[in-house]
This record gives C-alpha cells, sequence and structure tokens, in this order.
C-alpha cells in the first residue's frame, strides 16, 4: 500500500493519473491527498513546532524536494484582556501572521512548491487576492521557478502587492475580480503542461495548511480546543484545519474535534447563505465587495469541502460587516499586541457578534486563526476606529504638552 495517494473527494475514485487543473478524472469533482493512517504512529514529540515536524504525514517522497522558508510554529496567544471584555477565560488567537511572507499561505506553499520541484516543474501560477501570490512568489524565488500570478486589477492591499514584486514573480493585472482571475487561470492549465496551478484546489497545497490544526492541538498539549474560528473565501483553509483534526483522530492522538466556524464579509457571503439555507450547493454571489480584500470572493472553488467541514463539525458560519471587521482589528490590536490584517479579524468580530448573540458557550476554548500580518494592509489607515493618540508640541512649549498628555 503506498504512503499517500490523490482520491475524488466527491465520488472517492482512486485517481491513476494527475490532471493539469487537480480535477477527478472520473466525475470532475474536487481532490484530496489521502493516506495510510493505519500503521503510522508518529513521534512527533521531540521535534519542534514547524510544518515539517509533520513530514510523515506530507506527500513529498524525498527530503531533497523540500523547499522552506521557516514556515509554521507560529504562537498560540492566551488572549486573557480580550476574553475578559467577552467574558471568555480560554480565548486563544493563531497568528499566522508570523509565518515567513506574513500569511497562513506559506504553510501550503512549501508544501505545494516542494511537489513541484519533485515533479521537476519549472513553471507555476496562481490567481490571488494578494495574499498566495506573495507567497507564491517568495517560494518560487527560493527554488528557481518562473513565477507567474493574476490577480485583481487595484484591488490587491500595498503590502502584498510590494512582496509578489520584489521575489520578481511576473504579474498579470486582471480588469474583473478573483472569481474571474481564477477561472482565466484555471482555463490557461487546463490548455498547457508546463503551468503547474498553485491555488487551493491543488491539494498538496491544502496538505501542508492542516498543519495548523495539528500545531493547535500541540498547543493545547494534545487537546482540541471545543471552537475553531477562521476567515473564508476560497475555503481551502477551513477545509484543510478540518482534514487535519479529523487525521489526528484517526491515528488516536485526539478523541474529539472541534466545530468548524467560518466568517464572512456580508457582502462576499455565499458560504453562510448555503449553511442559512441549509442547501446543498452554494451559490455565486456576483460583485462580491468588502474592505477586507484578501477574502473578496464571491465564488468559492472549495464549497463542497467547506459545507462539509462546517456541518460534519457542527459548525456554523456567520457575517460581518466591515465596520465590525476595523473595529475587531483594532481591539485586537490594543488590547493583546497582535496586530493583523482586516481579513484576518474577521475571525475575532465574527467571535464578539456570536458571543453578544449567545452562539458561543463562555466556557469553551475558543481559537480564532488570524490569517495575515497587520502590515499587509497600510491601506486603512484612514479607517482606524479613532482614539486621542495625536498631540502637537507648539514650539517649545512643553508646559502645554504636559498638561495635554498628564
Ligand atoms: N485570510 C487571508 C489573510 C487570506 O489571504 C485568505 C485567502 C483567507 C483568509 C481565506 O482563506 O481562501 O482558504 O478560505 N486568500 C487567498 C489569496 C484567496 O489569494 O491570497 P481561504
Amino acid at each position: 500500500m503506498p504512503r499517500y495517494w490523490l482520491q475524488c473527494f466527491e465520488c472517492q475514485a482512486r485517481q491513476q493519473t494527475e490532471n493539469t487543473s487537480f480535477r477527478c478524472e472520473k466525475c470532475g469533482g474536487l481532490l484530496e491527498v489521502k493516506f495510510n493512517l493505519s500503521d503510522r504512529s508518529p513521534n512527533w514529540k521531540k521535534r519542534s513546532l514547524s510544518v515539517w515536524k509533520y513530514k510523515e504525514l506530507l506527500p513529498i517522497d524525498r527530503q531533497e524536494s523540500i523547499v522552506s522558508l521557516g514556515e509554521g510554529g507560529t504562537g498560540l496567544h492566551h488572549c486573557k484582556r480580550l476574553g475578559k471584555k467577552l467574558g471568555l477565560k480560554k480565548l486563544y488567537v493563531k497568528n499566522e501572521g508570523e509565518n515567513p511572507t506574513g500569511s497562513f499561505k506559506d504553510r501550503g506553499m512549501t508544501v505545494a512548491v516542494s511537489k513541484a520541484v519533485e515533479q521537476h516543474r519549472k513553471r507555476v501560477i496562481c490567481a490571488s487576492t494578494g495574499n498566495t501570490s506573495a507567497s507564491l512568489a517568495a517560494y518560487s524565488a527560493k527554488a528557481g521557478l518562473d513565477c507567474i500570478v493574476f490577480i485583481p486589477k487595484r484591488k490587491i492591499a500595498p503590502g502584498k502587492m510590494i512582496q509578489v514584486i520584489m521575489h520578481g514573480a511576473r504579474i498579470v493585472e486582471v480588469d474583473g475580480d478573483f472569481d474571474k482571475a481564477l477561472e482565466i487561470v484555471v482555463k490557461l492549465v487546463a490548455d498547457r503542461r508546463d503551468l503547474y496551478l498553485m491555488n487551493s484546489v491543488n491539494p498538496y497545497r491544502l496538505e501542508g495548511q492542516k498543519t495548523l490544526g495539528f500545531e493547535i492541538h500541540d498547543q493545547l498539549d494534545g487537546q482540541p480546543p471545543d471552537t475553531v474560528i477562521l476567515p473564508v473565501g476560497n475555503g481551502g483553509n477551513i477545509s484543510a484545519v478540518w482534514k487535519g483534526f479529523n487525521e489526528l483522530q484517526q491515528l488516536g492522538l485526539s478523541k474529539d474535534k472541534p466545530r468548524m466556524i467560518g466568517i464572512q464579509a456580508a457582502k462576499a457571503a455565499p458560504i453562510v447563505h448555503a449553511i442559512r439555507n441549509h442547501a446543498s450547493r452554494v451559490l455565486p454571489v456576483a460583485n462580491a465587495e468588502t474592505i477586507a480584500t484578501a477574502i473578496r470572493i464571491g465564488s468559492p472553488v472549495n464549497w463542497p469541502k467547506v459545507l462539509r467541514a462546517i456541518r460534519d463539525s457542527h459548525g456554523t458560519a456567520e457575517t460581518v460587516t466591515d465596520i465590525q471587521i476595523l473595529n475587531a482589528q483594532a481591539q485586537l490590536a490594543r488590547d493583546e499586541g497582535i496586530f493583523v490584517e482586516p481579513a484576518s479579524a474577521a475571525s475575532i468580530a465574527g467571535l464578539e457578534k456570536m458571543v453578544e448573540d449567545r452562539k458561543i458557550d463562555r466556557k469553551d476554548t475558543i481559537v480564532c486563526v488570524t490569517t495575515g500580518h497587520g502590515l499587509k494592509d497600510p491601506s486603512i489607515i484612514d479607517r482606524i476606529p479613532s482614539s486621542k493618540q495625536f498631540y502637537t508640541l507648539t514650539g517649545n512649549n512643553t508646559d502645554q504638552l504636559n498638561k495635554q498628555l498628564f
């Protein structure tokens, strides 16, 4: 029996070959990597926290293929001050902004770029709202791969844009949103074998991202939290983390699994609509809009995986407004010293809303995943909720300043 294989998420067909679009050769469904978990008892305890700590459960065959910038091992911060305000004793933030390029994408990219190297690929491609392209550009630079990214014109946060440019990727600006950019990229790869697709339909990427779940479990001393809250865009991350918790259970390392809660921006919330309506499919939202540009997505390609993660875990999905996102972003920064980008703050905003609506048990252990660093998006500087922070020193009049300050 092989260590791992590709299987259809929908019809379970084991894939004989790998096509460029990462779709099932039988039914066209999404693919996932399946591991033979029966004879595996990995001894992880002595290794330090990182994505590659869990290498037995990552689909890379040769150590020499690994392209790493030191991803994973991010902090799980016990948020006592914010928790107290919300009446929660066990509130944690898993801060993915601490990754090498400042977002959780690095977990997936180290694995997918390693796979590209292992398969002797030379050229990688993605569509992106910013972080995927920043991460892919960096890992491609490290691996010496030709990197092409498709991004929605003028809708990428400046911190992400500078990363893509700095790492030397070639950039195609699309007149349209992320959904259109991804559609074009998927069409392109279908016709060309020399392009390796790096969006989250690439199942190898999600394998790296599942280590987020492994790390949370490790950092809570081998206990799963009751609830994990994540921002949802294309839906790769919430599905990957859920897969991670499932594998821990199958390995006998964890009895329970958390409930998964997905947060979307109110005007970009196709998953939330489907969950609320008990729908079997996710209908795309046209003209998705939010200040959290990272999750400005109307047609999430991983929707079948997201629906299953939320429903199987007895979780749910919630919307938050841009104002709620901006308030939560400032609150986390001011109460806990953690500066995250707007999309990441959606998880905190969603928690706050659910606490208010009494949809969260205050005794629970709750982990909010903050997915990207605050410096990614300085463009929101004029929209930071105001508090008295600026003072003026006129001439040398320190007496007057003293009066103002103290
Ligand atoms: N948070 C941030 C900061 C993101 O950049 C993304 C996705 C998400 C959350 C949502 O994750 O798509 O797995 O549900 N950004 C992608 C990109 C789409 O291109 O960088 P998801």
